[in-house]
């Protein structure tokens, strides 16, 4: 059986046992992470959050050495003991504890342990669905524990800087009301009200607006998210904001300048280094033009030039005919990549890779060292086109030019792509830097081709330019949004706006959007109603909590800073959710599972 701690305490915490303490007695507690037994002498590394001390179990020294022989890796110990001092030739420089270890006195065995499926250690390489259906032993691993700790950190921190400019804390609804636009919801049944159902939010964005419009002034919460999207590595069905909503603001820069000094104070405390405020500024449209992006890494260069005006009188079918079609053509210097980072093989294996971003083709010219200009489009340009191209591309030998020629959209991600794919290829990205800028000036609309009609690029909640605003009824897709983005490092961090306060300019974005006066009342009723009672001007923007998190210690992957994440297919390995549930559930909300597949 197991000891009892009998309301003992501990004293310290493992990792923080330090030599200014060498000569006292202390109570550990904490999981065995590792145990050598030299016969007479018992070592036994004890972990917690904090790290790892050595324990020392000599059997002349310890009253309870038969029990520590029967220590196991991760049983939970305490152990009492005096802190000493290492001999100088077993100093462990990779532990913060590693010049002193602690001489066991007495110990308790607070709790055994099973083998478990997978040893506890850092970086470790066993299989993440392993690790994920035992994510309470993965939850052990330091590694991911300093993940977990930088993302309590970080909330911290959010909330003291906020507390200290003057937000206060609102929690709003999960069971809330479905609402077109966004993601696509996870719905939640109610029994009460059979057949209606209630939406987890996408984000607390509209009550957030109405708290402004009761007078709350500065909000932020801390909130979880729901989306049901397709997963990817930095994306989550459940995610977590830092949001915030600030009254009497009607220009970009009073909530960007707010949260340079949330991001300032996180590079401060998070990792001890001072960045500049205020960060670089890219309007959308130089942001498309020259990384084909809007979040675009700019650590690095290989920028996108357009020859449009060149492509569109050449002979080259795909490329004229991509300029016709409102379209266009644009291109990337692989600047030195030919032959050096660039074989033949990799290029047809470009090809392939752009694809994916719905490419036709990747044209490129090569300037070879022996045989000049190499290329299959160049017999469709005349001698003058093709120099005006490798003028405008600065080409020189052992340059290797990459066209695309389509639509923007298919232009932009497959340039954009491209330019990612070679940065890393030829490691031109300094990933010691962090580069953060704000992407500013987006479209407030775009074109949905499939549902033909009016989206916004952010929400219909974000209020236009002021010049634009006549442009409405005459031309919505060359309006701009009073909307920013925080980029840092390439990935989307934050984003807000300046929303609307005047609910005729509300009602303007509804019917761009093409609702009806009764979708308008069925679905944002009681949103447009609260605007005709005294509305502020106010303004906005959302973190992703796990996306600031995986920058701030560099992890890959979205679940390595989240403590439960789910996996690509939405479910939750260890818990295995979702999951079917009984009969007698499904009848009290009136629901029926069509059991065929593939329906
Ligand atoms: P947006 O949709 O841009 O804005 O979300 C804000 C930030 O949340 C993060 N994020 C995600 N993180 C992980 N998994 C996801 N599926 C996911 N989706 C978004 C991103 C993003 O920048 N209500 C507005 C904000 C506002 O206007 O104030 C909103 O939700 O880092
Ligand atoms: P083709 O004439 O179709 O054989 O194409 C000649 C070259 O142009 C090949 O290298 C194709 O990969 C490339 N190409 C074809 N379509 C496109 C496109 N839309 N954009 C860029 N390059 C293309």
């Amino acid at each position: 059986m197991s000891d009892m701690l009998n309301g003992q305490k501990r004293d310290i915490m493992c990792g923080l046992v330090n030599e200014s303490m060498i000569g006292e007695t202390v109570i550990v507690m904490g999981w065995t992470a590792k145990r050598r037994d030299f016969g007479s002498l018992i070592f036994v590394d004890l972990r917690d959050k904090t790290g790892i001390v050595q324990v020392v179990f000599d059997s002349s020294l310890t009253e309870d050495f038969a029990k520590a022989e029967k220590i196991r890796n991760e049983y939970v110990l305490a152990i009492s003991g005096k802190i000493r001092k290492r001999s100088e030739d077993t100093i462990n420089e990779k532990l913060s504890t590693g010049t002193i270890e602690i001489e066991a006195k007495s110990l308790k065995i607070l709790s055994e342990a099973e083998t478990t499926p997978f040893a506890i250690e850092e970086n470790s390489k066993v299989n993440e669905v392993v690790r994920l259906k035992y994510r309470y032993l993965d939850l052990r691993r330091p590694d991911i524990q300093k993940n977990l700790i930088m993302r309590s950190k970080i909330s911290k921190i959010a909330r003291d800087y906020l507390d200290e400019n003057g937000f206060m804390e609102i929690e709003t609804p999960f069971l809330g009301k479905s609402t077109p636009e966004g993601a696509r919801d996870y719905l939640v049944p109610s029994r009460i009200h059979k057949g209606s159902f209630y939406a987890l939010p996408q984000s607390p964005q509209l009550f957030k607006q109405l708290l402004m419009i009761s007078g709350f002034d500065k909000y932020y919460q801390i909130a979880k998210c729901f989306r049901d999207e397709d997963l990817r590595a930095n994306r989550q069905p459940e995610f977590t904001q830092i949001d915030l909503e600030m009254s009497f603001v009607d220009k970009e820069e009073s909530v960007m300048s707010l949260n340079e000094g949330l991001i300032v104070r996180l590079f401060k405390e998070c990792l001890n280094m001072d960045i500049n405020a205020p960060f670089k500024r890219l309007k959308y449209e130089e942001a498309m033009n020259r990384f084909g992006s809007d979040k675009p890494d700019t650590r690095f260069g290989l920028e996108i030039t357009d020859i449009s005006d060149i492509a569109e009188k050449c002979d080259f079918k795909v490329f004229n005919d991509a300029v016709k079609k409102g379209g266009s053509v644009r291109m990337i210097n692989a600047k030195g990549f030919w032959r050096k980072i660039l074989s033949r093989r990799d290029v047809d294996a470009l090809t392939d890779f752009v694809k994916t971003y719905k490419a036709k083709g990747l044209a490129w010219i090569a300037m070879d060292e022996v045989d000049g200009v190499k290329s299959v489009i160049t017999k469709f340009l005349s001698e003058d086109q093709t120099n005006e191209i490798l003028k405008r591309a600065n080409a020189e030998t052992g340059d290797i030019i990459f066209f695309a020629a389509d639509t923007n959209d298919i232009v932009f991600a497959t340039l954009g792509a491209l330019r990612l794919h070679l940065g890393e290829m030829g490691n031109l990205i300094d990933k010691s830097r962090y580069d953060i800028l704000w992407v500013t000036d987006f479209p407030l609309f775009e074109y949905d081709e499939t549902e033909k009609r009016y989206v916004a690029l952010h929400h219909p909640f974000t209020s236009p330019k002021d010049e634009d605003l006549e442009l409405f009824e005459t031309d919505p897709l060359k309006m701009h949004a009073k909307a920013y983005d925080l980029v840092i490092n390439g990935e989307e961090a934050g984003g807000g706006s300046i929303r609307i306060y005047n609910n005729k300019i509300q009602e303007r974005m509804f019917k761009t959007l093409g609702f009806s006066e009764q979708d308008i009342k069925d679905r944002f009723g009681f949103f447009v109603d609260a605007f005709k009672y005294g509305t502020p001007p106010h303004g906005g923007l959302a973190f992703g909590l796990d996306r600031l998190t995986m920058l701030f210690t560099g992890a890959e992957s979205i679940k390595d800073v989240i403590a439960f994440p789910k996996v690509q297919n939405a479910s939750c390995l260890m818990s295995e959710a979702p999951t079917p549930v009984e009969i007698k559930q499904l009848n009290e909300l009136s629901i029926k599972v069509d059991e065929e597949e593939d329906i």
